[in-house]
């Protein structure tokens, strides 16, 4: 078989056959078709599209080409949740303890932020000591020992992927439903995960704009979890402005933290308990949502969610003295909280912009590697819909660099958009995507 071949059968419409999608990814990754190759391919897909087959063969030969987690040995059943990516989006660590100390066992890799979107890893490093490279037998150590694992992403873990999302972001083929489809799954299914709940962000601040692609995104990933034996439910969900108040790596995990103690703020709050009960109800520790609410509930109140999420914290060499006094997390050296311009209902809320307002504070990177400020980030203080009174603190930036100040503040301001008259809330979840 031939590269070039399989290259010209893709860019004439044709369905590629499991052998050549096999050959093709498993070349790529050995090193034995280059790069240029590769590009050629991805562009073919990218404008032709695949079918669920090809979908599935690619999903599945980008998993196999690494390591495959099995989890059975350290917990029966694992549930795993994962976002597209979105602002102020520190959903797992309040959902991944909470559903763990219900008794249904959580093991997640996570990855870093980048652009607008921030990602767990980057949230957790905020905790001097907090491992997130532990090996993959760390991993299942921790799973058996606890039943829950937040960590990075091993570097066995799909390779495939690592290699073709590197091209796909410099080669303009990120958008392609089967590319991200086959890039998302295939990590999850090599993590071994019985059952994923998949948190399917839309809106200025999400891959997906619009709610129609983010349905087809979720209903492919939901379709080629079921052809790969897991369950798999897919919430769409509102990425129109940030989601709680935080934005920016401390500031998210002491708004998590202070969830998890039954404050924080009350759309983040909503989010997780509907991601936890889906996580539940996947799992069979609850047959309805009702009951599964009920169980978060009543878990989270009781200090129980609280509890594993410290145990989890020290059990990755974690100072725990640094979540129980969260205070003493990395703080920013300024701290400004800018007026509103105007009395008005808040009609939007910028996430992208918001989110890239904190990539500029240091808080994001714009590229793979780069360093990042932990203590830096800026705090809304309204929803759309709210009505605001001119002149009461409108957003807060913490910042470690006057200048880095001065254009959030600015950005941050122009994310803001405001009307005289009533405005309509935007919804937390617009849509529920299962195999029926
Ligand atoms: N997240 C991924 O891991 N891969 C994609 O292609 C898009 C989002």
């Amino acid at each position: 078989m031939h590269a070039i071949d399989v290259i010209s059968h893709k860019r004439d419409g044709g369905e590629l056959s499991q052998e050549e999608i096999e050959f093709f990814v498993q070349g790529y990754t050995r090193g034995d078709i280059p790069d240029y190759q590769a590009a050629a391919w991805l562009m073919a897909v990218y404008l032709n599209g695949m079918t669920d087959r090809e979908t599935t063969d690619l999903t599945l030969a980008m998993a196999h080409s690494g390591d495959m987690l099995d989890l059975k040995d350290s917990a029966p059943f694992v549930v795993d949740k994962h976002s597209t990516g979105g602002v102020g989006d520190k959903v797992s660590l309040v959902v991944a303890p909470l559903v763990a100390a219900c008794g249904m066992p959580v093991a997640k890799m996570t990855g870093r932020g980048l652009g607008f979107s921030g990602g767990t890893v980057d949230k957790l490093e905020s905790i001097p000591g907090y491992r997130t490279d532990l090996s993959e037998t760390e991993f299942e150590a921790q799973l058996r020992e606890l039943g829950i694992v937040l960590t990075g992403q091993s570097a066995e873990l799909a390779p495939a992927d690592r290699k073709l999302y590197a091209l796909r972001d410099v080669t303009a083929t990120v958008e392609s439903i089967p590319l991200i489809v086959s890039s998302i799954m295939s990590k999850k299914l090599a993590a071994g995960a019985d059952a994923i709940v998949l948190d399917v962000k839309t809106g200025s601040g999400a891959f997906m704009n619009t709610i129609e692609k983010a349905e087809k995104l979720a209903e492919a990933m939901v379709r080629l979890g079921s052809r790969a034996g897991k369950q798999v439910v897919a919430l769409i969900s509102d990425m129109n402005q940030p989601l709680g108040w935080a934005v920016g790596n401390a500031l998210e995990l002491r708004e998590a933290i202070s969830t998890l103690h039954e404050g924080g703020p009350a759309d983040f709050r909503e989010h997780c308990m509907v991601v936890a009960s889906e996580m539940l109800m996947l799992g069979g520790k609850a047959a309805d949502s009702n009951t599964a609410l009920t169980m978060a509930l009543e878990t989270m109140s009781s200090g129980a969610a609280w509890h594993k999420f410290r145990q989890m914290v020290e059990a990755q060499g974690g100072d725990v003295g640094y979540v129980d006094e969260p205070e003493r997390l990395p703080q920013a050296t300024l701290v400004e909280a800018v007026p509103a311009p105007r009395s008005g209902y808040l009609a939007g809320l910028n996430a992208a912009e918001i989110g890239m307002a904190v990539v500029e504070l240091g808080g994001g990177r714009e590229k793979k590697g780069d360093p990042i400020d932990h203590s830096v980030g800026v705090i809304v203080h309204y929803k759309v819909g709210d009505l605001v009174q001119k002149n009461t603190p409108l957003f807060t930036v913490h910042a470690n660099d006057e200048t880095k100040l001065a254009a959030a503040r600015e950005r941050v301001l122009a994310a803001h958009t405001f009307e005289s008259g009533p405005v309509q809330r935007l919804p937390l979840f617009y849509r529920r995507v299962a195999d029926e």
